[in-house]
Formats: C-alpha cells, structure tokens, sequence
C-alpha cells in the first residue's frame, strides 16, 4: 500500500449514497476515515462473491463490438486491435451488482453506458503502450468500466439536464467520485481495492486542480483513465452540448491541458498516436501545441447559472 493513501481517506460526504435500488447507504455529513471504511466493510455480510463475464453480460459484447465502430473509434480499433482489446476484456470478470449498473445506465442514462465501455476500451489499448507487466494491469484497468459507478447516486434530472447546471447541481454532480469510492469500497470490501481508488480519483489532476480531494495524481493506471474519461467525454453528444467535439478539437483540448500540467504527457501522446494515421510509436509521437480546431457552438459544459431551482 503507498504509506501516503491512509492520509487521504478522511472525507465528510456532502450528499447522501445510495445503493443500486435506492436504499439510503450512508446520509450526508458522514465523516468517513479508513477506520470508518473498515467498519462499514465488516458489516458486508454477502459471502458469495461468485462473479461473472463482463463481456456475456446483457449486450455488453455486441454493444462494445457496435460502438467500437463507431467514428471516430473506428479509426482508432483497426480489426487488429479490437480483437486484441475484446480478448483482454474476455480476462474481467464482476460481481452481479457492479454488473447491474450496466443495465440501470443503458436504461436510464445512456451517455454513461456507452462512455464506461469506451473508457475500458480505450484504456484498456493504451495501459498496453504504457505499462509493461500486463498481469499486474489487465485487473487494473477493468476499473475504466466502473470509474463512474459513483453515478447511480445522482438524481437522473440531473445526469440528464440540458439546460446549464447550477452551482448545487455542480457539487451533487461531484459528489459521484466520492460515492463511487464508498459504495465500491463497500462491494469489493476493500477501499484499498484499485477499481475504488479509480472511482475516487479519475476526476484529480496531476496539478491537483481536479476534485474531489485536490491531490496531485501519479498513478499511471489512474492517469490512463483520467485522460480517456476526459477524451471521451469530449467526442460524446451531451444533453448540454447537442454536438460533440470532432476527434482533432477534443485532442488538441488534451494537450493544451497535458501541457498546463493537468494531465500526463506521455499518456496524452499515446492517445495522439493511436489517432494518427500512420501510427507512430507513442514516445516519437510530436504533439502541436496549435490549436486549429472548432468546440462545438452549443456547449454548456462548465457554465454555471446563478439561478437556483
Ligand atoms: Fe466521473
Ligand atoms: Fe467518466
């Protein structure tokens, strides 16, 4: 364990946490430690822990295999490499109430559904790149799946709001890192657990602007996800934002944050390189600082209205 993460686990929820079916898990105003965890990990009295295929889940596999083909994804997985990436996906495994998820988000919000299985993907491809001993990684990046698990505690008005949000539907929206730690910590009894620290942490910046604790993020794996949470969010058509980034603008936004220190250079560059066409090894891959693409007209994305209610 890094000596350092007992340090950061001490929180006060703002907003309650929900199960799954919408039983109140914890209120707001709890104060959570790693004492605290442990406490609430030792009341989880499910012994069966039988898990079961992610890919032979509901649709997940055809869904993945449609979605991967998809612009501008399908420029990205050649034939080649959507094999490679559904073998390593074939590898994870969950257990039925992160599976369940699946379904509560393709039936109720299906920008996440689709986001989590291409932030898998596309992690999935470049923990490949970047990280050497897949044994320790394949386990590691399933955690892209569930990053946003977090997401079942927010209101679906709010996941699915097309106007621009509020300062109070801001910080409820937040709130899903922290939920997603909790809840999982609780699943997987252990907060410890790499897919809970993920869920906590894909929204940090190595600069320590991001939220939910502001801590500067080094992690390899977790960088991965940061950077294709971000990537994918941008090329995704949001309520708040009609039409999505093209494939050029969202990358040039990524570098433009790699390069004010927010996100992982190298991480940023193996993207790049997946998009070019002549595929070049991420470390010679030059990135442009230029920025000559267009963000969409219509996008609410990060404009806050005073207006409460
Ligand atoms: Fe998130
Ligand atoms: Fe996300």
């Amino acid at each position: 364990m890094n000596p350092m993460s007992k340090k950061f686990i001490s929180f006060k929820l703002d907003y309650p946490v929900y199960t799954l079916d919408k039983r109140l898990f914890l209120p707001a105003g709890k104060e959570l430690t790693s004492e605290a965890l442990d406490e609430l990990i030792a009341t989880n009295m499910d012994t069966s822990y039988q898990t079961l295929p992610f890919l032979e889940y509901g649709t997940v596999y055809d869904d993945i295999l449609r979605l991967l083909q998809d612009p501008p994804y399908h420029a990205i997985f050649d034939e080649p490499k959507r094999k490679i990436a559904l073998n390593l996906m074939k590898k994870i495994n969950f257990i039925p109430p992160i599976l369940e998820s699946l379904e509560y988000f393709k039936e109720n919000d299906f920008y996440t559904y689709r986001h989590t299985l291409m932030v898998f993907a596309i992690s999935t491809i470049m923990a490949r790149d970047l990280l050497e001993k897949s044994e320790d990684w394949i386990m590691e990046a399933m955690a892209g799946t569930i990053h946003d698990y977090g997401k079942i505690c927010i209101p679906l008005q709010i996941l699915n709001k097309s106007d621009s949000l509020t300062r109070t539907d801001r910080s409820i929206l937040e709130h899903h890192a922290l939920a997603g730690f909790v809840v999982l910590s609780y699943l997987l009894k252990d907060h410890r657990s790499f897919a809970a620290r993920v869920a906590k942490e894909h929204h940090e910046r190595r600069d320590g602007s991001g939220y939910p604790l502001a801590i500067s993020l080094r992690d390899k794996m977790v960088e991965i996800i940061a950077v294709c949470d971000v990537y994918d969010a941008l090329l995704s058509p949001r309520p708040y934002r009609p039409i999505a980034y093209d494939n050029r603008t969202a990358l040039e936004e990524i570098i433009e944050m790699a390069q004010g220190g927010k996100l992982s250079w190298d991480v940023v560059q193996t993207l790049v390189s997946h998009s070019r066409k002549d595929r070049p090894h991420f470390r010679e891959c030059k990135l442009s600082t230029e920025k000559r693409g267009k963000p969409p007209a219509e996008n609410l994305y990060g404009i806050i209205v005073e207006k409460e209610g």
